[in-house]
């Protein structure tokens, strides 16, 4: 097995974490980015990855709002080259009405939902190898559909979706795919239905996306797809289509 170095924002809790745990199982090498996670999270994750398969798992602790480039190229020092970029941080604000949300608020969010992804992916191009490689960002339901009291989530993720297939057209000559996942409501350590916002019988399927619902959709785009690039795949149980 070729053990891809992959880099992960956001990587060692929650989505990031079951996303890496897939790599893991590839037998990759692994970069761990993380921010607010303490230095027992990321131990831990570390370990598990490790456990899972991973070649080896290197944690690197930086702001991706405003040290994406260095995590980048601590990750590339480590590793050699990078292969694969998984965009996973992100965050998800609630806005109880329209007064609640100020532009500084709004900007922060488009700042890690969307800039952040581009200064990483910016950043990793010239670590790729000659070969190319694979991008995938994390997107949202939310950023095909429209939510209330969500506006700026609505906006990054759906910027994020036009992000990625403006940068598969641009980075198509050097064979690096660029695709997103969108993911629907997704269960993560049994969270309630007041945590996840909707219920569980409004899902066609019948069901919460689990994380490895999600891990799969990224690993196919990573592993999978090589003549696929610009392409969203929502991974939702079926929400979009009701
Ligand atoms: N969970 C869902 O149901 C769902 C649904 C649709 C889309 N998504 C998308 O899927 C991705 C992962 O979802 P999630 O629920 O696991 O998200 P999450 O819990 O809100 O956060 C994901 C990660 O983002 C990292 N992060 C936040 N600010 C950061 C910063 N400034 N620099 C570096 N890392 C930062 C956090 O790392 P630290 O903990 O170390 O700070 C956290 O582990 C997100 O992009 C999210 O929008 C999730």
């Amino acid at each position: 097995m070729i053990n891809k170095r992959v880099l992960i924002t956001g990587g060692v809790r929650r989505l990031g974490l079951h996303i890496a745990l897939g790599f893991a199982e590839r037998g990759s090498i692994l970069g761990l980015n993380y921010h607010r996670a303490s230095e027992r999270e990321a131990d831990h994750a570390q370990s598990e990855c490790l456990k899972h398969g991973a070649k080896q798992v290197f944690l690197l602790k930086g702001n991706i709002t405003v040290e994406a480039e260095s995590v980048v190229h601590r990750f590339a020092k480590l590793a050699g080259e990078i292969d694969i970029v998984v965009n996973n941080a992100g965050v998800f604000p609630k806005r109880e009405s329209l007064s609640d949300l100020t532009p500084k608020q709004f900007q922060q969010t488009l700042d890690l939902n969307l800039m952040a992804p581009f200064a990483i992916a910016r950043a990793a191009i010239q670590h790729f190898p000659a070969q190319g490689g694979a991008i995938v960002n994390l997107a949202s339901l939310g950023g095909v559909q429209i939510w209330k009291e969500r506006i700026d989530y609505n906006v990054s993720k759906s910027a994020l979706i036009t992000l990625t297939k403006a940068l598969a057209r641009e980075l198509a000559e050097k064979r690096i795919t660029v695709n997103v996942v969108a993911p629907g409501a997704i269960q993560i350590d049994s969270e309630t239905e007041a945590k996840i916002g909707i219920a569980e019988d409004r899902i066609p399927l019948g069901r919460y996306g689990n994380p490895q619902d999600i891990a799969r959709a990224v690993l196919y785009f990573a592993f999978d797809a090589p003549y696929v690039t610009g392409q969203c795949l929502v991974v939702d149980g079926g929400r979009s289509v009701t």
